[in-house]
């Protein structure tokens, strides 16, 4: 199907654009009233997920609301531990818990991976396909997963945390293990995407989230040979990577098969173009707190990031969306770019 609003793509490419692309990370969810209409109307955060209809419908409010410039599908990257065999809920205004958690050698060898893993995630590509259906075109549709060491730091951790301390001293004391799981949660991974590039993702994006929380050493130990393997493996679509906190591994990141990578609002862009050199396309990274400031100033900032980027840039935050930010100023940040001119 032809998209008609193909800026994402043609950006992706490498292509000379009118204006950068712009989308939010976390823009399908609580800032939308339509969003928390649905929501509101079912049990749980998991039913939602696991309902391609209204997982469908969810995915597209932010374009017919914002009028961003792609849509991401409606899920969440733990879905993965859970079809390879550890369940996970969703406790309100607490997150995800996992009433189990990894510990064994054995526990490790009980999960399910590869096509075993992906078959069991159906209602994901019907998700995605019942998505292509209802856009008809009019955007691309960007399908996304948890890095490796993401997901390991919810399997061992059971929970978010500040420090995840848990799954990083799993890695020092187990770090034989934690490959042993690091490759397994990989080959669920891209058995996962092939099959949402199948379903018709146009794009997809890989979100370490925990990045920055390992040093350098142990980044480039435990997360970015499994990215490689990834970003390898995955040649249907262009990959994004997402590893937040992660300025120190930019360098590295720049050799990997990926053609985006996303920076979180830490990172400077000049530092990270230097780090990159000009092959990839740089995502991101306004500050989502910038969001609750004057729209006069959101509008200066927006500008001012632009700038910055120069060409070869998708305009986002540098992480999701906060549930609470106004929805003018989400508006502001929008439609600053989709009125801008290069
Ligand atoms: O619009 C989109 O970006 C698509 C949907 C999406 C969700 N989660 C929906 C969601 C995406 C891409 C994710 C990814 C995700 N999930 C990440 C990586 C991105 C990041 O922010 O770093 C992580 C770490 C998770 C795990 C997760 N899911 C947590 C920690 C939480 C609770 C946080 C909170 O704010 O409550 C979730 C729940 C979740 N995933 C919500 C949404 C819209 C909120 C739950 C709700 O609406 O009831």
């Amino acid at each position: 199907m032809k998209i008609q609003n193909d800026l994402l793509l043609r950006t992706i490419k490498g292509e000379e654009v009118e204006r950068p692309p712009v989308w939010l990370m976390r823009q399908a969810g609580r800032i939308l009233p339509q969003y928390r209409a649905v929501r509101a109307s079912l049990s749980s955060f998991k039913e939602l997920v696991a309902r391609p209809d209204l997982a469908a419908e969810v995915t597209i409010q932010p374009v017919d609301e914002l009028g961003v410039d792609a849509a991401i599908i409606f899920s969440d990257i733990l879905v993965i531990p859970e079809a390879m065999g550890l369940d996970y809920e969703m406790v309100e205004k607490k997150g995800p818990v996992f009433p189990k958690v990894i510990q064994s050698a054995s526990d490790i060898e009980r999960l399910q991976t590869g096509e075993p893993a992906a078959e069991k995630l159906e209602y994901v590509y019907a998700a995605v396909k019942e998505t292509i259906h209802r856009l008809d075109g009019r955007v691309p549709l960007i399908g996304f997963s948890g890095a490796p060491w993401t997901l390991l730091a919810y399997m061992i951790e059971g929970q978010g945390s500040k420090t995840f301390s848990k799954a990083k001293k799993f890695l020092y004391q187990e770090p034989q293990l934690a490959h042993q799981l690091l490759e397994k949660i990989s080959t669920a991974i891209i058995a996962y995407l092939k099959e949402k590039t199948k379903a018709g993702v146009h794009v997809v994006q890989l979100f370490d989230s925990w990045a920055g929380l390992l040093s350098p050493l142990q980044y480039k130990e435990f997360s970015l040979p499994y990215i490689n393997a990834i970003c390898d493996a995955i040649n249907e679509v262009p990959v994004t990577v997402f590893a937040k906190g992660a300025w120190f591994i930019l360098k590295d990141l720049s050799q990997t098969n990926c053609h985006t990578i996303g920076l979180d609002w830490n990172t400077s862009v000049p530092y990270a173009r230097e780090q990159l050199g000009p092959n990839k396309i740089l995502q991101g990274n306004l500050d989502p707190c910038q969001l609750y400031a004057p729209v006069e100033n959101i509008e200066e900032q927006t500008l001012s990031m632009i700038r910055s980027f120069g060409s070869g840039h998708i305009v986002n935050l540098g992480h999701g969306v906060y549930p609470d930010t106004p929805l003018d100023g989400v508006k502001a940040f929008v439609n600053t770019v989709k009125n801008y001119n290069y």
